[in-house]
């Protein structure tokens, strides 16, 4: 498709492709304010004209998205909770509902942890981008004088990910990114005590993997879906992790899928007292410690 070389009318006109394509056409604005490196106000208002190698990525972009990939993967970062972090096909692109979980564990921070000369130390399982336990990272940092994260990732290429993003959010002296199955999570911290542990884990079962938006299942990594047979394999492997290590007065917050409310329920009662968050659709979502 030939794009004009007015920003804002090549701009309608992909707006109006992804229309017809049934893509949110505010993809395209993210499109171009990415390739032209400005905000979308400075597109609006700025008299932008666009040059040839401006044309030419859009047009690759637009491709990639009229074939089904995400826009995330397309632009390579995505926003989430007050920051944008680097996505790549090794990583799970961050959800809104996850911002819940953040939301909710920074609450029972402020909520526990009054004194603001204590160091706030926060595990991740399953870290991917580091999206989760950057923002709590970061938030905590305002009004807490040291914080430290940990996260950890069966995925090599994931944890590179993390690492890169740590850096561009100057986390590199806050957070330890490590490459391991949280099976083996006792082998390198055997007595660490955390304050903070969360998890958003694969809980997808495996026989729904085939059933779920081109988009995600053609493009999102399969180890960051796949949650066994009933999607709770990690839930229980999670458990009884936990079960072998000190977490009196730690907050644990985990993120589930639809309809594994129950389940989720009853499994973390074997280790303390929970209770369940709803996301934007009023869908259980994220079980916390009371
Ligand atoms: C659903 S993604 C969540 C990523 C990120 N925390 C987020 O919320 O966007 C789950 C992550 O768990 C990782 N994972 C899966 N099994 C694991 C295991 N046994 N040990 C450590 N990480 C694992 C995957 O590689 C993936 O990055």
């Amino acid at each position: 498709m030939p794009l004009q070389d007015n920003a804002i009318n090549a701009l309608k006109s992909v707006k109006n492709l992804f229309k017809e394509l049934g893509h949110p056409p505010t993809d395209a604005e993210d499109i171009f304010t990415y390739v032209l490196g400005i905000t979308l106000e400075d597109l609006i208002f700025g008299h932008h004209q666009l040059s040839d190698a401006n044309k030419e990525k859009i047009q690759e972009i637009i491709t990639r998205t009229a074939n089904g990939e995400p826009i995330a993967y397309t632009i390579g970062q995505k926003f989430f909770w007050d920051y944008y972090f680097k996505v790549t096909r090794d990583t799970l692109i961050p959800r809104p509902e996850t911002e819940i979980l953040v939301a909710a564990v920074l609450k029972k921070i402020k909520e526990n942890q009054p004194c603001k000369s204590k160091t706030i130390k926060i595990l991740d399982l399953g870290t991917g981008s580091g999206c989760i336990l950057m923002s709590i990272l970061k938030e905590s940092k305002k009004n807490y004088s040291k914080v430290f994260g940990v996260g950890i990732d069966i995925s090599t290429r994931a944890i590179d990910v993390a690492r890169y993003n740590a850096k561009n959010l100057e986390l590199d002296d806050e957070i330890q990114l490590i490459c391991c199955d949280w099976n083996d999570l006792l082998q390198h911290f055997p007595d660490d005590k955390f304050d903070v542990i969360v998890s958003n884990p694969p809980y997808i079962p495996s026989s729904d993997i085939p059933k779920l938006d081109l988009s995600v299942r053609n493009f999102e990594p399969y180890t960051a879906l796949n949650g066994s047979n009933d999607g709770l394999e990690c839930y229980r492997q999670i458990i009884s992790i936990l079960k072998q290590m000190d977490i009196k007065d730690t907050t644990i917050a985990f993120e589930f899928g639809i309809a594994q409310s129950k389940d989720i329920e009853l499994m973390m009662s074997a280790i303390g007292s929970f209770e369940i968050l709803k996301d934007f659709a009023n869908i259980p979502r994220i079980i916390i410690s009371k």
